[in-house]
């Protein structure tokens, strides 16, 4: 799945007869391996930046306008270089229209430009398309524009794009790993403090493997918000009996013990998912630096267990992949990643595992599910960067 960076220059005089890129961006999807739902409540993350990624080719235009095109959809987004406008259709195109705006009220004099978008990262599927869509346009207008932002106000901006053009109230993961991806490392991020720590995946004869259920997500777009109130109810209620906690961070099994019976019985499951995915992140934290491949993937079983039944992120798709992954000799353990109701699960499988895993696959879900999985291998690789032309 290597991208061959000189295609898709050729491929932009193409189609933008007469006119040079000057930069090529790269920015990676990403696979959470623990820690979900938990960024937008002050917990711990440990995503990797993926091999795939998401790539825009740039050069100047003298026409005033940022036209945008892409080697996956027909039509084309264009607005003068400095006034995207509001978010409108394509949805695509908010998510750059929404960065060339946060950029703007940044004071980046973005210059006029044809931009063209090729992406490796399935949209849609859980692995955060969006981000890398963010970022990658980020920075080929800032490169364009002889500017540069460090990554995490970088990654900020990009979130706020999505905040405000895409209305999707994220958290910070994914803009974060998609700037500050590491090869070979896996990102520990404490989205209270946003300070982090590069951990080396290093478990030996190992691969991840990443299935996607070919269902789209869409459903997590609304439910997402739900899951973010219900936190917050749950939260409310925790904080009038414990005045020193500020965020579902700062709360143990034992508080929410004591509010049960006060709790809604819906918010007591989403803060116990919450509470407990946030002690599995670290315990996972401290397995991986012990290089423990099986207490790692112990943890991600476990993860998908509440995100399944106290989160209700999951969908059959998921769990069925999760329960035929785990059924594979070799296979450490499993879950899904990312916000839910469809994109993908993830394995961590011994390398003998992985041919089994794909037959098991093939036989069970593809079956089952009238349509086929897509399994493939994945490696941490460097976050989002640039190369001028
Ligand atoms: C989506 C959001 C992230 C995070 C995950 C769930 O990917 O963009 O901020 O909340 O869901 O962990």
């Amino acid at each position: 799945m290597q991208v061959n960076t000189q295609e898709l220059i050729e491929r932009f005089a193409k189609v933008f007869p007469g006119d040079s890129p000057r930069c090529v961006a790269r920015a990676p999807g990403r696979v959470n391996l623990i820690g979900e739902h938990v960024d937008y409540n002050d917990g711990f993350v440990l995503p990797i930046a993926m091999s795939q990624a998401l790539y825009v080719v740039a050069g100047p235009a003298d026409d005033g306008h940022v036209t945008v095109n892409t080697t996956a959809f027909s039509e084309s987004v264009r607005f003068p270089a400095n006034d995207p406008g509001p978010p409108g259709s394509p949805m695509w195109g908010n998510y750059i229209r929404g960065v060339a705006r946060m950029l703007l009220n940044r004071n980046v004099r973005i210059k006029p430009a044809r931009l063209l978008i090729h992406s490796d990262v399935p949209v849609g599927g859980g692995v955060s398309s969006s981000a890398a869509l963010e970022v990658g346009t980020a920075m080929a207008l800032l490169t364009l524009a002889g500017q540069r932002l460090d990554p995490i106000p970088l990654a900020l901006l990009a979130r706020q794009a999505e905040h405000e053009y895409a209305h999707s109230p994220c958290g910070i993961m994914d803009q974060f790993i998609c700037v500050l991806g590491k090869k070979d490392h896996a990102l520990l991020l404490d989205c209270r403090s946003q300070e982090y720590e590069q951990l080396p995946l290093r478990f030996p004869e190992t691969v991840l493997a990443v299935m996607n259920t070919q269902v789209k997500h869409e459903i997590g777009g609304s439910e997402y918000p739900v899951r973010q109130r219900q936190c917050q109810e749950g939260l409310a209620i925790l904080k009038a009996g414990h005045p020193h906690i500020a965020s579902l961070r700062d709360v143990t099994s034992e508080h929410l013990d004591t509010c049960e019976k006060r709790m809604d019985v819906v918010a007591f499951s989403r803060c116990r998912h919450v509470v407990t995915e946030i002690r599995r992140t670290q315990q996972a934290a401290d397995a991986l630096r012990l290089h423990d491949a099986t207490q790692f993937g112990q943890l991600m079983t476990e993860s998908h267990v509440s995100l399944r039944d106290d989160y209700a992120v999951s969908c059959p798709e998921l769990d069925a992949l999760v329960d035929l992954a785990t059924g594979v000799p070799g296979c450490y353990g499993a879950r899904m990643t990312g916000g839910g109701f469809g994109g993908c699960a993830i394995a961590l499988i011994h390398r003998s595992a992985e041919q089994p895993l794909r037959d098991a696959i093939t036989k069970e879900y593809d079956t089952r599910f009238k349509k086929p999985a897509i399994v493939y291998v994945t490696v941490p690789a460097d976050g989002a960067f640039v190369h001028s032309l």
